[in-house]
């Protein structure tokens, strides 16, 4: 039943790309067991071998994204030095790479990193320089050639239980759009906590969409969508070692693109990336990475290690 819902919802799109067929036609043949370059001629549209299951809003190429969290990591400074040949030894020509360092650190590192590799800071005030204690300005980012931040992990929306205030959705998308009309990308995590995985597919998906309502105008507003990246973590699955299954990954992140059509239209669902984190690793991302809407991974805890490296080379091929 989920399956046919799905493409029934996804053929306003694929009707466009199919001329000849019907949208009813062209579902015929899908259900007939045709492969997507006979049931549609898109210029432009192939499969990789990443995507080995047709989904419409998936025929873009999108390139695949990496980013390495390191959280409140290393402890010593000297540890930097190796982290970062770590993050240098990544090739970046067919995987966008990004480093978030910790915010003490990020300032000693930042100007270490290859080419190629972007540097993220792992937050954001929400209004530029002046009286901000503890804070950083996404201009001091600018002036220092930052080009990406993320915001919203559910260790900054206090799932991991300090006893501050919430980051709210409507004070994270007025972060994205100052990032974004800064010029910098803007990685933003989502993702539900146990108790509403537990309530089941609708319950996750109705929860991530609330945490998406207030950024898609900005989305829909902005003529690169590269610029944004989705980061869906699903919260009991970060640094527990218990890893989302790649079909609840697959189909949550279907059904988040699914809610970007729904709002902002086809074109900018088929462009947004959408990564996959929560206890990622080399040891599990063949599985997560062969979904048509897993665009990459959020790595914490994996990314502190040197075989890091191969989660960007098993993205590359
Ligand atoms: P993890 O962290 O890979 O250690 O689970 C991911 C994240 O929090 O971004």
């Amino acid at each position: 039943m989920r399956t046919i819902t799905v493409a029934v919802s996804c053929l306003a799109f694929a009707g466009e790309a199919a001329q000849e067929d019907t949208p009813w036609k062209t579902l015929a043949k899908l259900l007939a067991g045709q492969t997507p370059s006979d049931a549609f001629s898109v210029p432009g549209a192939r499969m990789t071998s990443r995507t080995n299951r047709w989904n419409p809003l998936s025929m873009m190429a999108r390139k695949p994204i990496v980013g390495g969290n390191w959280k409140c990591n290393p402890a010593k400074p000297g540890d930097l030095e190796g982290l970062v040949a770590n993050i240098n030894a990544c090739d970046t020509s067919k995987c966008d790479v990004y480093v978030c360092p910790s915010n003490l650190h990020l300032g000693m590192v930042y100007e270490k990193f290859n080419d190629g590799i972007l540097v993220a800071p792992q937050n954001c005030n929400f209004a530029g320089c002046g009286a901000y204690t503890g804070e950083m300005s996404v201009d001091q980012m600018k002036e220092m050639g930052i080009k990406a931040c993320m915001i919203g992990h559910s260790e900054r929306r206090m799932e991991f239980g300090l006893p501050t205030p919430y980051e709210s959705n409507a004070l994270l998308a007025t972060k994205l759009k100052y990032i974004l009309d800064a010029g910098l990308m803007c990685i933003l995590a989502i993702g539900e906590p146990l108790p509403v995985r537990e309530k089941g597919l609708e319950a996750v998906v109705d929860y991530c969409k609330g945490q998406l309502c207030d950024v898609l105008p900005t989305l829909k507003a902005l003529e690169d969508k590269s610029r944004v990246v989705i980061a869906y973590e699903p919260v009991w699955s970060i640094g527990t070692g218990v890893t989302a299954s790649p079909e609840q990954a697959q189909e949550t992140q279907a059904n988040i693109r699914s809610f970007i059509k729904d709002k902002c239209g086809a074109d900018i669902a088929a462009k947004v990336r959408i990564q996959y984190g929560g206890s990622a690793s080399p040891d599990n991302i063949e599985g997560l990475s062969k979904n048509p809407d897993i665009d990459g991974f959020l790595v914490g805890g994996a990314s502190l290690k040197p075989t890091f490296v191969g989660m960007i080379e098993h993205l590359s091929k």
